[in-house]
């Protein structure tokens, strides 16, 4: 039987390295925060909030934010962004898959490159739907197979350790029929948007140390290749550094994402 509780204190210690990267998925915050419409007065979650990006740029335009993670590290970092900040949001440590929320609570429900780690993907959609309103906005970015970031997701795949049963792909969550049969009967409307942010670097092999160090799920791989098989590990980097060259120009490398957004019925 799949152990959940061993994956998610695994997840925990895999993000806790995440905080390096704020300032790249600061870049796309804006983005979904607008395709999803927040305005002044909105009550707003971001769940799988990281160091709490959206949740802070939801606040600049005055909606009302409550955000919550898996991550201790991520939380008290987000605290101190919010604190920085000067904005009041209430941050808590809590799993997307059993949300500390009531029923319909919110007017939106958002999540950037968040949910789609979650384990079991039809346990967190209804989570987050439960604590939408009926008539309120669901919005999530996710990383499709078919772009960088997918994958490089998939090649980490390919190289790691077998991932137990019972457990969704995060990348699933970047297929358009997926997604809408995810959302399934509980949603009108569902629309989608490509958009792409920079993440700077000298070269793709800069980005690739970025990624081994501050990116849990790739880190993960490295040291157990270390260890196991390091003739793998340098055609591990090989693969990674031909593909972040694919995607890299005027100094950054290019990641390109897709975004969802769906009204509660
Ligand atoms: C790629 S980071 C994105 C963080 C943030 N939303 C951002 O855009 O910077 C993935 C996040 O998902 C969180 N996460 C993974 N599994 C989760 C779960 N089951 N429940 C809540 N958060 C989870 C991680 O802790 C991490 O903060």
């Amino acid at each position: 039987m799949t152990d959940y509780s061993a994956i998610k204190a695994n997840a925990k210690k895999m993000w806790a390295t995440f905080a390096a990267f704020e300032t790249v998925t600061g870049l796309a915050a804006p983005e979904l925060v607008k395709f999803a419409g927040v305005q002044k007065g909105d009550y707003v979650v971001d769940v799988g909030c990281g160091t709490g990006v959206v949740a802070i740029t939801a606040a600049q335009v005055g909606a009302k934010v409550t955000a919550s993670d898996l991550t201790p590290e991520l939380i008290a970092r987000a605290k101190e962004n919010s604190m920085i900040s000067g904005f009041e949001i209430e941050f808590q440590i809590a799993d997307v898959e059993q949300l500390p929320y009531d029923n319909d609570k919110f007017d939106f429900v958002l999540s950037q490159f968040g949910h789609m780690f979650a384990p079991r993907a039809d346990i967190a959609i209804s989570e987050m739907l439960r604590v939408l309103k009926p008539g309120g906005v669901i919005a999530f970015s996710t990383w499709p197979p078919e772009l960088l970031t997918g994958r490089l997701f998939i090649l980490t795949a390919k190289y790691g350790a077998q991932p137990p049963t019972g457990i969704s792909s995060p990348v699933d969550w970047g297929k358009i029929e997926v997604i809408k049969n995810r959302l399934g009967e509980k949603v009108k409307h569902v629309t989608f948007h490509r958009a792409q942010y920079g993440n700077p670097a000298m070269s793709p092999a800069h980005m690739r140390i970025l990624l081994e160090r501050y990116i849990g799920p790739v880190s993960a791989v490295v040291k157990k290749l270390q260890i196991e098989d390091p003739s793998k590990l340098t055609l591990f980097r090989g693969e990674m550094d031909v593909l972040l060259g694919e995607y890299f120009e005027n100094n950054a490398v290019i990641q390109s994402y897709l975004m969802t957004r769906a009204i509660k019925l």
